[in-house]
């Protein structure tokens, strides 16, 4: 994940030589007064008068006052998904909605197995599965009705009649973001995620509170990520899936945005002030950040496991719990940051024919075998408000 390197306060990162020298420049009262100035115009270009305003966002703002099957399907649409890839076409027949996997928004070097890939698509199904209730519907999914080497993920069938089932996690649908911003250190309690909201059709969770454990992870963590940077294949890909710049935001509505990043206030306005950043400036920014901010901040870690994370029903079950997770944090007012840089190697390593030097550290971690360690998340009470992520218009992802 790659974004600008600047900042304002603790325990954010020191912004770069280069950065500053342009910054310093500026200085607070001529940041204010730039509306005319060639820094104003970048940062107008760059969205910094803007940020979660106009077309991309506007499902974020609409959802609750839409009504019927519309707002079920883009209660799907609104789920958490990898690299905001949004990896969903989906049709609507009435009351029927089938979801399918969009395999040009695969990403083969840092999903090398699709484990994230269909837990996007899981987590869209949960979302709507979720809608459904509050909406006046109930709703039946059917995962792989075709099998699961097709890409029809799902089959949701609506029929009249919702009750009130999940109607605090439907309310949260339009406020769960990922929160990539530093958390406090106060303890989380973790008995909000109840027995029977921890558990989706073989997909359970797994908590990590221990500190040396979590310190142990932690560096875990760090070095997963130092290696992604160090593959140019699997950062040049990642790369392509950041939205530097307003136009590029509002051309795709899709990828990774300096707002979705946890920066503060004055950071990220600044950030938008400067050059889009290098691929290579964005991922030594990402290590930094990992080790600085979001493993040094982590309260408690989360893990989705299933029985073996190769098995397409699996990664769509533990796709629909995390879901069901985040929007269970969101209404416990935490924050959720998923973080997968762990098994994206552990996957790279496998396809390429790599060395595998991640899973015997990843198991012993978890106490139970790396095939089993799905997707990963760290969770904590947030020190900032989340940005949010552009939306694909309906029209544009639903077909038929
Ligand atoms: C299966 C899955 C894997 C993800 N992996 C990561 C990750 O490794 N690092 C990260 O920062 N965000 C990760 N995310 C979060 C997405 O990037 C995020 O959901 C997406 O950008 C949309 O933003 P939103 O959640 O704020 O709506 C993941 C999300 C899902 C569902």
């Amino acid at each position: 994940m790659a974004t600008n390197t600047v900042t304002d306060e603790p325990p954010e990162l020191a912004m770069t030589r280069r950065d500053a020298l342009k910054l310093a420049g500026l200085g607070i009262g001529s940041v204010a007064g730039l509306g005319l100035g060639v820094g104003g115009l970048r940062a107008a270009t760059n969205g910094a008068f803007s940020a979660g305003a106009g077309d991309p966002y506007g499902l974020w703002h609409d959802w609750t006052s839409m009504s019927g099957v519309e707002r079920v399907v883009a209660g799907g649409v609104l789920a958490c998904n990898p690299h905001n890839t949004q990896p969903w076409r989906i049709a609507v027949d009435g009351d029927t909605i089938d979801v399918h996997s969009d395999p040009s928004r695969r990403m083969p070097l840092n999903d090398a197995g699709g484990r994230e890939h269909f837990a996007g698509l899981g987590c869209a199904v949960e979302n709507m599965v979720i809608a459904a209730g509050p909406a006046g519907f109930t709703a039946k999914a059917t995962l792989f009705p075709d099998g699961t080497a097709s890409d029809h993920v799902a089959r949701i069938v609506l029929s009249d009649g919702g009750d009130g089932q999940d109607r605090d996690l439907a309310a949260a649908i339009p406020h769960r973001h990922t929160n990539r911003g530093p958390y406090t250190s106060a303890p989380v309690d973790l008995s909000g995620f109840t027995e029977q909201s921890s558990r989706v059709n073989g997909a359970s969770m797994l908590w990590i509170t221990d500190k040396a454990v979590r310190e142990q992870l932690g560096r875990l963590y760090v070095e997963a990520t130092e290696a992604i940077t160090a593959d140019t294949a699997q950062s040049t890909e990642a790369f392509t899936w950041f939205r530097s710049s307003r136009s590029s935001i509002d051309k795709h509505r899709d990828g990774l945005t300096l707002d979705g990043q946890g920066l503060g206030g004055l950071t990220l306005f600044a950030a938008k002030l400067l050059p889009a950043q290098s691929r290579k400036d964005g991922d030594a920014y990402w290590v930094k950040a990992t080790r600085e901010v979001h493993t040094a901040t982590a309260t408690a870690y989360g893990v989705i496991t299933v029985d073996d994370v190769a098995e397409r029903t699996a990664q769509v079950n533990g796709g629909r719990l995390l879901a069901r997770m985040h929007l269970t944090a969101t209404t416990l007012g935490l924050g959720l940051h998923h973080m997968n840089q762990i098994t994206e190697r552990i996957d790279r390593d496998h396809a390429a024919g790599n060395p595998d030097v991640f899973s015997a550290r990843w198991a012993a971690l978890l106490g139970r075998p790396a095939s089993t360690g799905l997707l990963s998340f760290r969770i904590g009470h947030p020190e900032r408000t989340p940005g949010l992520s552009p939306r694909r218009s309906l029209d544009d992802v639903v077909t038929g």
